[in-house]
């Protein structure tokens, strides 16, 4: 194959879709799972290492074979002994099965984390591969409204973990089995009467799978969808009651969420939460990640009648997003300032708390204010904090923008509770 190729005076590519991560892009992919696999760590969840190969059942059973990944975007093909099987489009098939293979529900809960290469037959477009990496995590046997909270508070916290903080968390409810049943007759009923106006591929899943018209990427199909039944509409009361304590456990958490009554995500195997990360900021707009809950999978794949919740991050589209960002944050230091000798030691904890969370940053306490200020720029500190005896009685922080000619934003006063994590996003 090799002399065809040079016969022919063509250079050997990568195939289209997937490309090589080296340099700096590599350094960006670790940077970003060692991040996340600490914050996976710190809830409690271990890694698992599952193959790339599974036998095709494994997806069609779980994900759903009417679901676009499984009808149009897999990469099946028979193996040497005639066994079909499939480079995994996702994890949570994968990860599912080894729990039920390697017995691992005998013991519950189960939490699992993983960190790898998944295969769609996708149109490459930016952001869009057909190899690309996820880092995901599985809590099984654990139904709770809690659990779910924790679960999307996990996903978050990853993401803020490297300092991206331009991004908003969408949530539904896809209910219970009763929900689901009443909200498809509602939708078969709706679409039946728009039938001649869908795409010939929504008329099918009209009769095969009617949530997966919800899926469509058709412009008119999607114009029919915007005026369809909402889901939150056919709730059965668990449901109803299930959901509310999620969001009202979000807004103890302080996640801002919207919810979304279209969100319907695209893989068979949800039930009840559902929810999705997507970007703010910039121009690229699709989902950084998702997840939801399950109820039925652990069943369908052989194992316990049990309960899972979890999500993926789409890795690719992250270090798209974040481009130079995230090395800017690493440089980026922060000045710890005392205003006299009275703050000392409140600063120097401050500067502890801030080297436990690997901000590069300095303690600069000795000398006037003035002095001290002029020292923290000559060491290329882009932000002073600096504490006084105001801040600490008022357990806050006047934060100091060194290089902003933004007169309005240069100085602002944060409470001493919220600076770490107003550093990550400022
Ligand atoms: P998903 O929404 O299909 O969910 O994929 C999760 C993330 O993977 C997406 O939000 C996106 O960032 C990334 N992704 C998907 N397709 C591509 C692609 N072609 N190119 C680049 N990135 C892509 C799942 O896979 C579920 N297994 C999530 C889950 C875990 N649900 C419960 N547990």
């Amino acid at each position: 194959m090799r002399f065809l190729a040079v016969k022919l005076g063509r250079m050997a590519r990568s195939v289209r879709g997937m490309k090589d991560l080296y340099g700096r892009e590599s350094d960006k992919f670790d940077f970003i799972f060692n991040k996340f696999r600490l914050v996976g760590e710190r809830y409690g969840f271990g890694m698992i290492y599952t193959p790339i190969l599974e036998y095709t059942d494994v997806f069609y059973r779980s994900i759903g074979d009417e679901t676009d990944v499984v009808s149009k975007e897999m990469y099946t093909f028979l193996d040497k002994g005639e066994e079909s099987v499939t480079l995994r489009p996702e994890g949570t098939a994968g990860v599912v099965r080894a729990i039920v293979c390697e017995h691992l529900d005998q013991c519950l809960p189960v939490k699992l984390m993983y960190c790898g290469e998944m295969f769609r037959y996708d149109r490459p477009q930016k952001g869009r591969f057909r190899q690309f990496r996820q880092f995901g995590l599985e809590h099984v046997g654990d139904k709770s409204p809690y659990t779910d909270a924790i679960t999307i508070a996990i996903a978050v916290d990853c993401i803020r973990s490297i300092g991206f903080c331009d991004f908003k968390i969408l949530v539904n409810s896809l209910g219970d089995d009763e929900t689901r049943e009443n909200y498809t007759k509602a939708i078969v009923k709706y679409f039946s009467r728009h039938e001649d106006r869908l795409s010939a591929e929504s008329r099918i899943r009209l009769k095969k799978n009617p949530l997966r018209v919800l899926d469509s990427k058709n412009k008119q199909d999607v114009e029919i969808c915007s005026m369809a039944p909402i889901l939150m509409d056919y709730l059965s009361k668990d449901s109803r009651v299930y959901f509310n304590k999620v969001c009202s456990l979000l807004e103890d958490y302080e996640i801002n969420y919207e919810i979304n009554h279209f969100l319907v995500r695209g893989l068979d195997y949800y039930s009840h939460t559902a929810f999705e990360i997507l970007p703010t900021s910039g121009t690229y707009k699709e989902a950084i990640g998702g997840g939801g809950r399950y109820d039925k999978l652990l069943a369908i794949l052989g194992g316990l009648d049990v309960s899972g919740i979890g999500f993926a991050i789409g890795i690719d589209r992250l270090m798209l997003l974040m481009d130079d960002f995230f090395v800017q944050q690493k440089k980026r230091k922060i000045a710890v300032i005392p205003v006299s000798e009275g703050e000392d030691s409140h600063a120097f904890s401050l500067f502890r708390d801030l080297q436990n969370c690997e901000m590069a940053s300095e303690f600069i306490h000795l000398g006037s204010l003035t002095k001290k200020m002029k020292i923290a720029d000559r060491l290329g500190c882009a932000i002073a904090i600096i504490l006084g005896s105001n801040e600490i009685q008022n357990n806050t922080v006047t934060v100091k923008f060194m290089n902003s000619s933004d007169a309005a934003n240069k100085t602002r006063s944060i409470r001493l509770s919220d600076i770490i994590n107003f550093l990550r996003c400022n």
